[in-house]
């Protein structure tokens, strides 16, 4: 029997759904830390370029595939590539989950963190830390790595799987509700923070760095790489999501103008962010040369600690922004394996979500365990986070790219990519011109390919990604985690593929 297909119940609900998938920890914390690392003015031409030629010609294929086909990604991929279609929709998703499990990780310590801005104790001048090689640290960068290696650690990264399950138990219904409410949330305490940054002062000279142009930064084929990676990651593009979410909508929508819409609000929401990190960091002469990570717990925090009689209030507001917009995402990644279970195989919604579940928590504890083994790993230049960093630079580095090259190759050649192109411009205001079909079937995947050949030529020169690091008891890591994710993702799609489904799955 199929299954009875969820729905969302409006369009404003998918709207928000897709776009709160859209806009997480990479629009606040990912793009400013890139922003600064590619020369901040000098990134905004190849985001936007990156943006146009990539983000939304991509996400209208996502939403087309989602309309046209009714079915989450691996299925959707299957009516198209046949069996080859299908593996590549599960190795997609099976990808997705890896990040899955490394995102709620940290969602997990930015509620450690949040918890610590509550009760005061982030800001205190230091952090006496027990079995550390050094013994205290000043706040919050020993906050931090306090909650690292305690077993909180994994109470808080619980804590989020709950609050997960919670928003994806009853699917679109759950999802739709609990957008209404953080999507606004969050656009309210980023507008705060725009204008607290602002009215410091020397905040402008943040706005000044981030606009200026600096056109010789453009010879650098990092910044292009790092552009394109970017808008993959920030529009939730490769992971299956859009898919699993348009198809939850009739297939008379109007998915151009949805696409727009989606991607306006991720990008203007970005560009906000953008300003206030930089704001906020210039007031107070801490340049944001950061990683991601370090952004998030350290260089923010400590220039929110210099905001006397406001610390605690801004603390709490900022780590909610991190956790509402990183949840909105979490649910959405959740959503779409779940969705594909359900297509192919189904079963009933809570007994897939408590599956999906239980595999994610176990990742994400993995992630959260080093450091409470070995303290020792905090020394390692990494921040004792090796086993994140390594997952998300094969999911991220090669996965969501290598996933973009092929849905682009399966519905560009053999769709091919003027059938998409007129079932969206059949219920679509915006009418989508011949150039998509070029975009898809040639430069795209080539475009894409560039960054991925780039990462694997380094990898080729230098060894393998992180086996330079003094990893110690912890020094199979960087094989260990490189054969992990092509295990997982490369072998779980033949098995998933190979499993016969329920005998409906192709209606
Ligand atoms: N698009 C999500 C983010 O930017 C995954 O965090």
């Amino acid at each position: 029997m199929d299954h009875q297909r969820q729905q969302w119940r409006s369009k404003m609900g998918f709207l928000l759904a897709a776009s709160g998938s859209a806009i997480g920890l990479g629009n606040i914390v990912v793009f400013s830390a890139n922003a600064y690392k590619f020369g901040a003015g000098a990134f905004y031409l190849p985001y936007l370029l990156a943006l146009i030629v990539v983000g939304l010609p991509v996400m209208w294929l996502e939403f087309g595939l989602g309309q046209t086909q009714q079915r989450a990604f691996p299925q959707a991929l299957k009516n198209i590539g046949g069996k080859w279609g299908e593996i590549a929709g599960w190795w997609a998703l099976l990808n997705a989950l890896i990040i899955t499990m490394f995102y709620v990780a940290i969602l997990g310590w930015v509620l450690g963190m949040w918890w610590k801005a509550l009760v005061g104790s982030l800001w205190t001048a230091s952090v006496p830390l027990k079995g550390f090689a050094m013994t205290s640290l000043p706040n919050p960068v020993g906050s931090f790595f306090s909650l690292i290696s305690s077993w909180n650690n994994i109470l808080f990264v619980g804590i989020v799987w709950a609050l997960n399950l919670i928003l994806v138990f009853k699917g679109a219904r759950s999802i739709e509700k609990g957008v209404k409410l953080m999507m606004p949330l969050m656009w309210i305490f980023m507008l705060i923070l725009v204008l607290i940054g602002i009215s410091q002062p020397n905040g402008i000279h943040g706005i000044y760095l981030l606009f200026t142009p600096n056109f010789a930064a453009l010879g650098s084929a990092d910044v292009w790489n790092g552009a394109f990676s970017q808008i993959f990651f920030t529009l939730s593009l490769g992971f299956g999501v859009m898919t699993a979410y348009a198809s939850y909508l009739p297939k008379e929508s109007d998915h151009n103008t949805n696409a727009l819409i989606v991607s306006t609000m991720n990008c203007s929401f970005e560009m906000i962010s953008g300003l206030a990190i930089f704001t906020l960091l210039f007031a107070f002469a801490l340049t944001p040369k950061a990683s991601t990570l370090s952004m998030m717990f350290f260089v923010v925090p400590k220039g929110i600690a210099k905001l006397s009689g406001m610390q605690q209030t801004m603390g709490v507001m900022f780590f909610t922004l991190l956790l509402v917009a990183g949840l909105s995402s979490s649910i959405s990644l959740i959503e779409a394996f779940a969705a594909a279970i359900i297509d192919k195989f189904q079963w009933s919604r809570s007994k897939v979500i408590l599956g999906v579940a239980l595999i994610g928590i176990l990742g994400s504890f993995a992630c959260a365990l080093p450091v409470i083994v070995d303290k020792k790993l905090a020394t390692t230049g990494t921040m004792g986070l090796t086993f994140v960093d390594f997952l998300d630079h094969y999911a991220s580095k090669y996965g969501l790219l290598l996933v973009g090259i092929v849905e682009c190759l399966i519905i560009g050649w053999v769709m091919p990519a003027h059938k998409l192109r007129e079932a969206l411009n059949e219920n679509s205001r915006i009418k989508i011109g011949a150039w998509f079909d070029v975009l898809i079937r040639y430069i795209i995947p080539i475009i894409l390919l560039i960054p991925v050949c780039l990462t694997l030529w380094g990898a080729i020169q230098g060894g393998l990604y992180g086996s330079k690091y003094p990893l110690g008891s912890f020094r199979w890591m960087p094989w260990f985690s490189a054969a992990l994710w092509a295990g997982v993702t490369f072998g779980g799609a033949f098995i998933l593929t190979s499993i016969s489904g329920a005998s409906r799955e192709e209606a």
